[in-house]
């Protein structure tokens, strides 16, 4: 459930129109909900209600400073996968104990941010990166709690791109080679194994897969503790899908937890999610403005403000967003067909193929949904474009939450050397 709807033919996000911020601070812009994000981060701290969880948001999502301190103030933790991520949860007022750290590539300088805030836990995904925590550790005097991420070779995901949990992919340890990596934790000075991690993709769709992959996970858990490892907490990654067309039906909330309710049952552990998009994308949208349609044989080409560098989920994943008018059209208005592209100059900056949409004059502005999560973050200044604004609404107020930067800002950390002058 959202709060962007049409109000006396305009569309709104909670009590603020499109077209008001759309005037105010241009397009393309995207637009967040407070309520919405708000809302998402108390449905699944609620389908947990009773159990020990830590609600680590993946800031990777949706890393704003508003957004995350929006889910701050609601309790939420952070998943972070970088030190400018963990800055980024600090910053926002995250508590470093409710912060974990995971990511298949950390560097000795980012363990150490982590080690000298004081984080919740490292997720580790090689046994050589435990080497390496372990020596950070040990030159700090610390031990770091550990859990390591496992590949269960479970597929899972909407897109073969952002499927993570089967033996090929380059995320986690080898699950023939788990167990090995809690001996070596064990003999190893500078890190403590506290947990076991795993998270197998994102938009997944379904509860089979996940159920499979916490199962296996359940039984590793068993195992360990039975060779004497001290295992109190176990990270279930993100991945839970959001409907992003009327017709997907993503398990809701309450059966995902239900689902880790029974699978942990009697375990004692302590539970940790690191919910991203089920949170962020259906909390936002992208506000664009058409500018032309042209019409091509046996095509009509709506071109719009915005581009792949704001918005990259249809290039890169062939994603599927919704488009809605600002202004609402009668549900008998002719409907024509668009490809629905952006002004870059790439093929793949595409928004949708043989969309059916209501008419479209230069002009009109629409709001591209659904994308609160892995769109702003993903965004780049590719054909030297500002960096698309982000603008967050809380009932009848909103705030520039990040402006688009001026030609000097976007070229000020180039320099001609002098030998060019
Ligand atoms: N934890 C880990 C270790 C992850 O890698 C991810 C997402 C999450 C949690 C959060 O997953 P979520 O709950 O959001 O599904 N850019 C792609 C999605 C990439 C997901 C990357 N990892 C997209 O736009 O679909």
């Amino acid at each position: 459930m959202h709060h962007f709807t049409y109000r006396d033919g305009r569309l709104f996000c909670e009590d603020v129109a499109l077209d008001t911020i759309a005037d105010a601070v241009g397009t393309p812009v995207y637009v967040y909900s407070s309520a919405t994000l708000k809302r998402h981060a108390r449905v699944i701290a609620e389908a947990f209600d009773g159990m020990s969880c830590l609600i680590a948001y993946s800031v990777k999502a949706n890393g704003n400073l508003a957004v995350l301190r929006t889910l701050a103030n609601e309790g939420c933790g952070a998943d972070v996968v970088s030190g400018g991520e963990l800055k980024r949860a600090r910053a926002a007022g995250i508590p470093a104990s409710r912060i974990v750290f995971s990511g298949v590539g950390k560097t000795r300088s980012e363990m150490r941010l982590g080690l000298e805030e004081g984080i919740h836990q490292f997720n580790i995904e090689s046994s050589a990166e435990l080497a390496v925590l372990a020596d950070v550790a040990k030159s700090m005097g610390k031990t770091a709690k550990v859990a390591v991420r496992v590949n269960p070779d479970v597929a899972a995901g909407g897109h073969p791109n952002i499927s993570t949990g089967k033996s090929g992919d380059k995320f986690g340890v080898p699950w023939s080679e788990a167990e090995l990596a809690y001996d070596q934790i064990a003999e190893t000075d500078g890190i403590e194994a506290v947990g076991v991690d795993v998270h197998i993709g994102s938009q997944i769709d379904e509860i089979a897969p996940m159920q499979a992959a916490f199962e296996r996970v359940i039984d590793l858990i068993k195992r360990l503790r039975d060779k004497g490892h001290a295992i109190s907490r176990v990270d279930l990654g993100g991945g839970l899908g959001i409907p992003y067309k009327s017709s997907d039906t993503p398990p809701p909330p309450s059966d995902y937890a239900n689902m880790i309710r029974e699978v942990t049952e009697g375990l004692g552990l302590d539970v940790i999610l690191e919910p991203g998009r089920v949170i962020a994308g259906n909390a936002g949208v992208l506000v664009t403005e058409a500018l032309f349609v042209k019409p091509a044989p046996q095509r009509n080409f709506l071109i719009i403000d915005a581009g792949m560098n704001d918005l990259m989920r249809p290039a890169l994943y062939q994603a599927h967003h919704d488009f809605m008018p600002l202004r609402e059209r009668p549900e008998d208005a002719e409907q024509v067909r668009y490809d629905i592209v952006g002004p870059i100059c790439e093929s793949t900056d595409k928004f949708a193929a043989e969309r059916l949409m209501p008419r479209i004059e230069g002009g009109d502005r629409l709001a591209i949904m659904s994308a609160g999560a892995y769109g702003a973050v993903l965004s780049s200044q590719y054909n030297a474009r500002p960096l698309v604004a982000e603008v967050l609404v809380d009932g009848d107020q909103y705030a520039v939450v990040r402006r688009r930067p001026e030609f000097e800002e976007m070229v000020a950390l180039e320099n001609i050397p002098d030998w060019l002058s």
